[in-house]
């Protein structure tokens, strides 16, 4: 196992009602801006529950962060955070909010010249509002997290620091019900891609990570499905299961003390700034193609995947990958995501501007190696095609 130092100071309130809590979790003398997306709050309930619970708070409101939340919508936000002066902020979304609401939490108290600085120079963040979420789609991890991602003309980067990682975060899986199909089966495949990011890679003797990490692999894999069939769409706990893995999949517990790769996601944030590709949906088109083009660097753990997360014990040790892959991809197409870039209207004109924009964001050495060069990736593009 390699060293590790590991601290993650978010309180988690998981469960049904328990978006009660955050009246006793933020100071009742704070300033609070609610910070939300485009509505689905507003429908679902979520709003008057979290309404309810600010009765005794000072509270303002700013809505309308996208999906893939861009630059120039956070800005906005500064300025009802000076003229109120707001001192707490309360993320009430899925990951896009909750990214947003922490860059929105780091900028307002940058001392730099151009805030774009954090994500485009990776400034440090020496201060930031403090912040709570309340988790609506599970997937990213953001709600016990320090990273945040953010856009910007096509350009998709990410920053993180300890200082905007949620204080406390509010779990409910009942809040869920209401997720469009594609958003279920994007967060399923998000959370399982992030597992991948911090299994798949090389042996470092770390028992524990990696019965964590199959642990978790295996209740997407069983649960997943579940949350999209007519029968059991609505059982609470499927949902409640597979927002506990998506939580535990990106919280700095199984990416302790082991090798990390991060290619399919650093490539994937290409697809999504070029073509605006849904998240999950560039992962589940990468990652296939990563596992097949660096199956050399990976074997030993391919092997161990194939044999404890989808029990093939039989055949030499490449047809052994081999059914791996295409049973992970099975997975994917279960979940109704795309695993080739032809699925997505994208083909081998398109992996140029991809390379591209690689350089340009200095994604030149990735993986668990940083073996991963522009050949690599234009080798993983060609495959996913
Ligand atoms: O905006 P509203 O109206 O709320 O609708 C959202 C949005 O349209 C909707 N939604 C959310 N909860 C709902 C709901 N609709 C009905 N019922 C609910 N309960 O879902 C849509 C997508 O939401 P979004 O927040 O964009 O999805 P997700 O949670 O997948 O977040 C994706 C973003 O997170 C970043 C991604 O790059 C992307 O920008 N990531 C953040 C990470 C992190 N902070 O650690 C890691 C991830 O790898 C990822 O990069
Ligand atoms: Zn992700």
């Amino acid at each position: 196992m390699l060293n590790f130092s590991f601290q993650n100071s978010t309180r988690i309130h998981f469960g049904e009602g328990q978006i009660s809590k955050i009246s006793n979790e933020i100071p009742k003398d704070a300033k609070v801006l609610l910070i939300y997306g485009g509505g689905s709050i507003k429908k679902n309930g979520v709003y008057q529950q979290v309404s309810d619970a600010l009765a005794q708070h000072t509270w303002f409101e700013f809505s309308g962060i996208e999906p893939n939340p861009t630059y120039d919508t956070l800005m906005k936000a500064q300025q009802i955070i000076k003229e109120q002066g707001i001192d707490y902020l309360l993320a009430v979304g899925g990951g896009s909010v909750v990214d947003g609401a922490k860059f929105i939490a780091a900028a307002a108290l940058f001392e730099g010249d151009d805030c774009w600085d954090i994500l485009a120079k990776q400034q440090p963040v020496k201060k930031a509002l403090p912040l709570g979420a309340v988790l609506t789609l599970p997937a990213t991890g953001s709600e016990s997290n320090g990273n945040s991602v953010v856009t910007r003309d096509g350009n998709k980067l990410a920053f993180s620091s300890p200082l905007v990682c949620p204080l406390f975060a509010v779990l409910d899986p009942s809040i869920t019900l209401s997720l469009s199909d594609r958003q279920i089966s994007n967060g399923v495949v998000d959370a399982f891609i992030h597992i991948m990011e911090q299994y798949l890679t090389y042996p470092v003797d770390a028992m524990v990570q990696d019965r964590f990490a199959e642990g978790l692999l295996l209740t997407l894999i069983e649960e997943g499905p579940k949350a999209l069939a007519a029968q059991s769409k609505d059982d609470l706990v499927v949902r409640a299961n597979i927002m506990w893995s998506a939580t535990m999949a990106l919280n700095g517990l199984i990416g302790a003390g082991v090798p990390q790769d991060w290619s399919s996601h650093m490539i994937g944030h290409e697809l999504t700034g070029a073509f605006g590709i849904d998240h999950a949906r560039t992962l589940s088109i990468v990652l296939p193609a990563v596992m097949k083009v660096q199956r050399i660097q990976k074997r030993a753990k391919l092997l161990q995947y194939a044999q404890r997360v989808w029990q093939i014990t039989e055949g030499d040790d490449d047809t052994r990958i081999n059914r791996a892959i295409e049973l992970t991809e099975a997975f994917f197409k279960e979940m109704a995501l795309p695993t080739r870039l032809s699925q997505v209207d994208l083909g081998l004109a398109d992996v140029e501007l991809l390379l591209e924009k690689l350089q340009q964001h200095g994604m030149t050495s990735l993986g668990e190696h940083g073996d991963i060069d522009l050949e690599t990736s234009c080798q993983i593009l060609m495959q996913a095609l």
